[in-house]
Protein backbone atom coordinates (compact mmCIF):
# COMPACT_ATOMS: atom_id res chain seq x y z
CA UNK A 1 0.00 0.00 0.00
CA UNK A 2 0.72 3.41 -0.71
CA UNK A 3 0.31 6.51 -0.91
CA UNK A 4 -2.16 8.49 -1.54
CA UNK A 5 -4.43 4.97 0.16
CA UNK A 6 -2.74 4.92 2.52
CA UNK A 7 -2.67 7.82 4.63
CA UNK A 8 -1.27 7.81 8.05
CA UNK A 9 -2.37 11.24 9.01
CA UNK A 10 -6.22 9.89 8.51
CA UNK A 11 -5.63 8.26 11.80
CA UNK A 12 -4.41 10.95 13.79
CA UNK A 13 -7.32 13.70 12.74
CA UNK A 14 -9.15 13.79 15.83
CA UNK A 15 -8.92 13.27 19.45
CA UNK A 16 -11.53 10.20 19.42
CA UNK A 17 -9.43 8.82 16.41
CA UNK A 18 -6.47 9.16 18.77
CA UNK A 19 -8.11 7.74 21.38
CA UNK A 20 -9.57 4.35 19.61
CA UNK A 21 -5.95 3.65 17.97
CA UNK A 22 -3.45 4.14 21.34
CA UNK A 23 -1.60 1.17 21.75
CA UNK A 24 -0.50 2.21 25.24
CA UNK A 25 -2.17 3.66 28.29
CA UNK A 26 -1.50 4.19 31.76
CA UNK A 27 -3.34 2.90 34.89
CA UNK A 28 -2.97 3.86 38.73
CA UNK A 29 -2.48 0.05 38.53
CA UNK A 30 0.95 0.37 37.06
CA UNK A 31 2.84 2.61 39.85
CA UNK A 32 4.95 1.22 42.59
CA UNK A 33 4.79 4.41 45.02
CA UNK A 34 8.23 4.83 46.79
CA UNK A 35 8.50 6.44 50.08
CA UNK A 36 10.68 7.08 52.41
CA UNK A 37 10.67 6.74 56.19
CA UNK A 38 12.62 8.54 59.15
CA UNK A 39 12.13 9.04 62.96
CA UNK A 40 9.48 10.76 64.78
CA UNK A 41 5.86 11.54 65.40
CA UNK A 42 4.09 14.27 63.00
CA UNK A 43 7.58 14.31 61.00
CA UNK A 44 7.86 15.51 57.85
CA UNK A 45 11.28 16.18 56.12
CA UNK A 46 11.60 17.52 52.76
CA UNK A 47 14.45 16.55 50.81
CA UNK A 48 16.50 19.22 49.30
CA UNK A 49 17.01 17.59 45.85
CA UNK A 50 13.94 15.69 45.39
CA UNK A 51 11.05 18.60 45.31
CA UNK A 52 8.08 17.61 46.05
CA UNK A 53 8.92 14.33 47.70
CA UNK A 54 9.89 13.93 51.66
CA UNK A 55 10.57 11.69 54.20
CA UNK A 56 7.51 10.58 56.64
CA UNK A 57 7.25 9.92 60.46
CA UNK A 58 5.35 6.13 60.60
CA UNK A 59 1.97 7.89 61.45
CA UNK A 60 2.18 9.97 58.60
CA UNK A 61 3.23 7.41 56.22
CA UNK A 62 0.36 5.41 57.06
CA UNK A 63 -1.76 8.06 55.53
CA UNK A 64 0.28 8.05 52.47
CA UNK A 65 -0.55 4.27 52.52
CA UNK A 66 -3.98 5.04 52.44
CA UNK A 67 -3.76 7.86 49.94
CA UNK A 68 -2.42 5.37 47.47
CA UNK A 69 -4.93 2.68 48.15
CA UNK A 70 -7.47 4.98 47.75
CA UNK A 71 -5.95 6.33 44.27
CA UNK A 72 -5.72 2.57 43.36
CA UNK A 73 -1.75 2.47 43.64
CA UNK A 74 -1.35 -1.36 43.62
CA UNK A 75 1.76 -1.33 45.89
CA UNK A 76 4.11 0.95 47.83
CA UNK A 77 7.73 0.47 48.60
CA UNK A 78 9.73 1.27 51.28
CA UNK A 79 13.12 3.08 52.22
CA UNK A 80 14.56 4.06 55.58
CA UNK A 81 16.61 7.21 56.61
CA UNK A 82 18.61 5.26 59.62
CA UNK A 83 19.68 7.22 62.69
CA UNK A 84 23.02 7.81 62.15
CA UNK A 85 23.69 6.17 65.95
CA UNK A 86 22.47 2.94 64.44
CA UNK A 87 24.76 2.56 60.97
CA UNK A 88 27.67 0.61 61.39
CA UNK A 89 30.50 -0.87 59.32
CA UNK A 90 28.28 -4.21 59.83
CA UNK A 91 25.01 -3.11 59.61
CA UNK A 92 23.50 -4.95 62.41
CA UNK A 93 20.36 -2.48 62.05
CA UNK A 94 19.22 -4.54 59.10
CA UNK A 95 18.28 -7.53 61.08
CA UNK A 96 17.07 -5.71 63.83
CA UNK A 97 13.02 -6.49 64.21
CA UNK A 98 12.12 -3.17 65.26
CA UNK A 99 13.87 -1.27 62.62
CA UNK A 100 12.56 1.46 60.95
CA UNK A 101 11.26 -0.34 58.08
CA UNK A 102 9.61 -3.50 60.45
CA UNK A 103 8.04 -1.19 62.31
CA UNK A 104 6.49 1.12 59.39
CA UNK A 105 5.47 -2.47 57.70
CA UNK A 106 3.78 -3.53 61.09
CA UNK A 107 1.76 -0.09 61.37
CA UNK A 108 0.58 -0.05 57.97
CA UNK A 109 -0.23 -3.71 57.93
CA UNK A 110 -2.32 -3.05 61.52
CA UNK A 111 -4.12 0.09 59.94
CA UNK A 112 -5.94 -2.06 57.53
CA UNK A 113 -4.80 -0.66 54.40
CA UNK A 114 -5.13 -2.74 51.48
CA UNK A 115 -1.88 -1.94 49.78
CA UNK A 116 1.14 -4.60 49.29
CA UNK A 117 4.01 -3.35 50.35
CA UNK A 118 7.82 -3.99 49.07
CA UNK A 119 10.91 -3.50 51.55
CA UNK A 120 14.26 -3.00 50.55
CA UNK A 121 16.92 -5.78 51.03
CA UNK A 122 20.36 -4.30 50.93
CA UNK A 123 22.84 -2.59 53.71
CA UNK A 124 23.49 0.66 52.11
CA UNK A 125 20.59 2.65 54.65
CA UNK A 126 22.75 0.77 57.79
CA UNK A 127 26.16 1.14 56.74
CA UNK A 128 28.78 4.01 58.08
CA UNK A 129 30.70 3.22 54.51
CA UNK A 130 27.04 3.80 52.53
CA UNK A 131 27.98 0.46 50.60
CA UNK A 132 25.03 -1.91 49.81
CA UNK A 133 27.25 -4.79 51.56
CA UNK A 134 30.36 -5.72 54.02
CA UNK A 135 33.29 -4.52 53.11
CA UNK A 136 36.95 -5.97 53.38
CA UNK A 137 39.95 -4.22 54.24
CA UNK A 138 40.51 -2.70 50.94
CA UNK A 139 36.92 -1.41 50.16
CA UNK A 140 35.84 -4.25 48.77
CA UNK A 141 32.35 -5.49 48.60
CA UNK A 142 32.53 -8.86 49.89
CA UNK A 143 29.82 -10.91 47.59
CA UNK A 144 29.09 -14.16 49.86
CA UNK A 145 29.56 -12.65 53.23
CA UNK A 146 26.29 -10.04 52.44
CA UNK A 147 24.11 -12.47 50.97
CA UNK A 148 23.79 -14.40 54.17
CA UNK A 149 22.70 -11.12 55.69
CA UNK A 150 20.70 -9.95 52.77
CA UNK A 151 18.76 -13.30 53.31
CA UNK A 152 18.83 -12.71 57.05
CA UNK A 153 17.22 -9.39 56.64
CA UNK A 154 14.89 -10.66 54.33
CA UNK A 155 13.13 -12.65 56.82
CA UNK A 156 13.32 -10.03 59.03
CA UNK A 157 11.03 -7.97 56.54
CA UNK A 158 8.65 -10.84 55.56
CA UNK A 159 7.92 -11.30 59.24
CA UNK A 160 7.44 -7.75 59.85
CA UNK A 161 4.58 -8.25 56.81
CA UNK A 162 6.13 -7.54 53.68
CA UNK A 163 4.35 -9.09 50.84
CA UNK A 164 7.23 -8.59 48.42
CA UNK A 165 11.27 -8.35 49.24
CA UNK A 166 12.74 -6.68 46.70
CA UNK A 167 16.76 -6.98 46.53
CA UNK A 168 18.49 -3.97 44.98
CA UNK A 169 22.11 -4.36 45.68
CA UNK A 170 23.19 -6.53 43.23
CA UNK A 171 25.31 -8.95 44.45
CA UNK A 172 25.75 -12.80 43.11
CA UNK A 173 23.17 -15.35 44.16
CA UNK A 174 21.41 -13.41 46.51
CA UNK A 175 17.82 -14.11 44.72
CA UNK A 176 18.73 -18.05 45.70
CA UNK A 177 19.85 -17.29 48.97
CA UNK A 178 16.53 -15.06 49.64
CA UNK A 179 13.92 -17.60 48.33
CA UNK A 180 15.55 -20.41 50.06
CA UNK A 181 15.23 -18.65 53.31
CA UNK A 182 11.45 -17.36 52.96
CA UNK A 183 10.50 -21.05 51.77
CA UNK A 184 12.53 -22.76 55.17
CA UNK A 185 10.69 -19.94 56.91
CA UNK A 186 7.32 -20.66 55.56
CA UNK A 187 6.61 -17.60 53.68
CA UNK A 188 5.80 -19.53 50.79
CA UNK A 189 3.69 -16.04 49.97
CA UNK A 190 5.91 -13.30 50.10
CA UNK A 191 7.22 -12.81 46.57
CA UNK A 192 10.78 -11.25 45.03
CA UNK A 193 10.80 -8.26 43.04
CA UNK A 194 14.71 -8.75 41.97
CA UNK A 195 16.87 -5.47 40.52
CA UNK A 196 17.49 -8.10 38.01
CA UNK A 197 19.39 -4.79 35.56
CA UNK A 198 20.79 -2.27 37.73
CA UNK A 199 22.95 0.00 36.67
CA UNK A 200 25.90 1.76 38.27
CA UNK A 201 23.77 5.09 37.25
CA UNK A 202 24.56 9.17 37.74
CA UNK A 203 20.87 9.48 38.97
CA UNK A 204 21.01 8.17 41.70
CA UNK A 205 21.94 10.94 43.90
CA UNK A 206 18.29 12.41 45.34
CA UNK A 207 17.87 8.84 46.73
CA UNK A 208 21.16 8.65 48.54
CA UNK A 209 20.32 12.27 50.19
CA UNK A 210 17.10 11.29 51.30
CA UNK A 211 18.67 7.53 52.82
CA UNK A 212 21.39 9.43 54.08
CA UNK A 213 24.05 7.19 52.52
CA UNK A 214 25.23 9.50 49.52
CA UNK A 215 27.39 11.88 51.80
CA UNK A 216 29.18 8.44 53.19
CA UNK A 217 30.07 6.76 50.09
CA UNK A 218 33.29 5.92 49.99
CA UNK A 219 34.23 4.51 46.05
CA UNK A 220 31.79 3.74 43.88
CA UNK A 221 29.08 0.83 42.81
CA UNK A 222 30.71 0.00 39.79
CA UNK A 223 32.07 -3.12 41.41
CA UNK A 224 28.90 -4.55 41.42
CA UNK A 225 26.45 -2.77 39.90
CA UNK A 226 26.51 -3.36 36.04
CA UNK A 227 28.49 -1.06 33.46
CA UNK A 228 25.73 1.64 31.33
CA UNK A 229 27.79 0.52 28.58
CA UNK A 230 26.23 -2.69 28.60
CA UNK A 231 22.73 -3.95 27.01
CA UNK A 232 23.42 -7.55 26.39
CA UNK A 233 24.57 -8.73 29.98
CA UNK A 234 21.26 -7.53 31.31
CA UNK A 235 19.96 -11.03 30.24
CA UNK A 236 22.21 -12.61 31.84
CA UNK A 237 21.18 -10.85 35.12
CA UNK A 238 17.28 -11.66 34.03
CA UNK A 239 18.05 -15.35 33.40
CA UNK A 240 19.94 -15.92 36.89
CA UNK A 241 17.33 -13.69 38.91
CA UNK A 242 14.14 -15.94 37.26
CA UNK A 243 16.04 -19.17 37.83
CA UNK A 244 17.34 -18.40 41.52
CA UNK A 245 13.46 -17.71 42.08
CA UNK A 246 12.72 -14.21 41.10
CA UNK A 247 8.74 -13.30 40.39
CA UNK A 248 9.47 -10.47 38.77
CA UNK A 249 12.38 -8.62 37.63
CA UNK A 250 13.08 -5.07 37.40
CA UNK A 251 15.81 -2.54 35.31
CA UNK A 252 16.90 0.45 37.25
CA UNK A 253 17.28 3.44 35.74
CA UNK A 254 14.47 3.81 33.42
CA UNK A 255 14.28 6.74 31.18
CA UNK A 256 17.67 6.06 29.67
CA UNK A 257 17.38 1.98 29.50
CA UNK A 258 14.50 1.92 27.96
CA UNK A 259 16.06 -0.22 24.90
CA UNK A 260 17.15 -3.14 27.84
CA UNK A 261 13.89 -2.52 28.97
CA UNK A 262 12.50 -3.73 25.34
CA UNK A 263 15.28 -6.38 25.02
CA UNK A 264 13.95 -8.24 28.20
CA UNK A 265 10.04 -7.71 27.58
CA UNK A 266 10.76 -9.48 23.52
CA UNK A 267 12.42 -12.52 25.69
CA UNK A 268 10.63 -13.47 28.73
CA UNK A 269 7.34 -13.59 30.04
CA UNK A 270 8.18 -12.70 33.61
CA UNK A 271 6.33 -9.17 34.85
CA UNK A 272 9.15 -6.52 34.61
CA UNK A 273 9.42 -3.64 36.31
CA UNK A 274 11.44 -0.29 35.63
CA UNK A 275 12.56 1.87 38.41
CA UNK A 276 12.32 5.85 37.20
CA UNK A 277 14.96 7.05 40.01
CA UNK A 278 15.34 10.17 41.58
CA UNK A 279 17.93 11.43 39.42
CA UNK A 280 14.75 11.10 36.20
CA UNK A 281 12.05 12.37 38.60
CA UNK A 282 14.52 15.34 39.06
CA UNK A 283 15.21 15.75 35.35
CA UNK A 284 11.37 16.40 35.00
CA UNK A 285 11.16 18.79 38.13
CA UNK A 286 14.20 20.95 37.51
CA UNK A 287 13.44 20.88 33.47
CA UNK A 288 10.02 22.30 34.50
CA UNK A 289 11.48 24.77 37.03
CA UNK A 290 13.64 26.11 34.17
CA UNK A 291 10.92 26.65 32.17
CA UNK A 292 12.12 24.22 29.33
CA UNK A 293 8.52 22.42 28.92
CA UNK A 294 5.33 21.65 30.02
CA UNK A 295 5.61 19.27 33.24
CA UNK A 296 2.27 17.22 33.24
CA UNK A 297 3.02 16.84 29.87
CA UNK A 298 6.66 15.80 30.03
CA UNK A 299 6.09 13.26 32.81
CA UNK A 300 3.12 11.43 31.34
CA UNK A 301 5.09 11.20 28.10
CA UNK A 302 8.15 9.80 30.30
CA UNK A 303 5.59 7.28 31.86
CA UNK A 304 4.21 6.49 28.59
CA UNK A 305 7.27 5.35 27.14
CA UNK A 306 7.86 2.76 30.22
CA UNK A 307 4.39 0.93 29.04
CA UNK A 308 5.58 1.02 24.84
CA UNK A 309 8.99 -0.50 26.20
CA UNK A 310 7.61 -3.39 27.48
CA UNK A 311 6.97 -2.78 30.90
CA UNK A 312 4.09 -4.25 33.45
CA UNK A 313 4.80 -1.46 35.85
CA UNK A 314 6.70 0.85 36.99
CA UNK A 315 8.65 2.43 40.36
CA UNK A 316 7.80 6.70 40.44
CA UNK A 317 7.80 8.81 43.20
CA UNK A 318 5.12 11.11 40.76
CA UNK A 319 2.78 7.65 41.23
CA UNK A 320 0.40 9.24 43.66
CA UNK A 321 -0.15 12.73 41.76
CA UNK A 322 -0.48 10.50 38.71
CA UNK A 323 -2.83 7.88 39.96
CA UNK A 324 -5.38 10.70 41.06
CA UNK A 325 -4.91 12.63 37.63
CA UNK A 326 -6.08 9.09 35.69
C1 LIG B 1 20.49 1.12 47.01
C2 LIG B 1 19.41 1.75 46.21
C3 LIG B 1 19.58 2.87 45.41
C4 LIG B 1 18.35 3.17 44.85
C5 LIG B 1 17.44 2.22 45.32
N1 LIG B 1 18.12 1.34 46.15
C6 LIG B 1 20.78 3.72 45.19
C7 LIG B 1 22.08 3.07 44.97
O1 LIG B 1 22.18 1.98 44.43
O2 LIG B 1 23.04 3.70 45.38
C8 LIG B 1 18.11 4.33 43.94
C9 LIG B 1 16.72 4.78 43.75
C10 LIG B 1 16.59 6.13 43.16
O3 LIG B 1 17.57 6.80 42.75
O4 LIG B 1 15.45 6.60 43.09
N2 LIG B 1 20.27 -0.16 47.49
Amino acid sequence: MSYPATRMRRRRQAPWMREMLREHRLHPSDFIWPLFVCEGQGEEQPIGSLRGVARWSIDLLVERAKEAADAGIPAIALFPNTADKLRSETADEALNPDNLICRATRAIREAGVEIGIMTDVALDPYTSHGHDGLIDGEGRVLNDATVEILARQALVQADAGADIVAPSDMMDGRVGAIREALEDAGHHDTAIMAYAAKYASALYGPFREAVGSGGRLKGDKRGYQMDPANGREALDEIDLDLGEGADFVMVKPGMLYLDVIARIADQYDAPLFAYMTSGEYAMIEEAAAAGAGNREAMLMEALTAFKRAGCTGILSYHALEVARKL
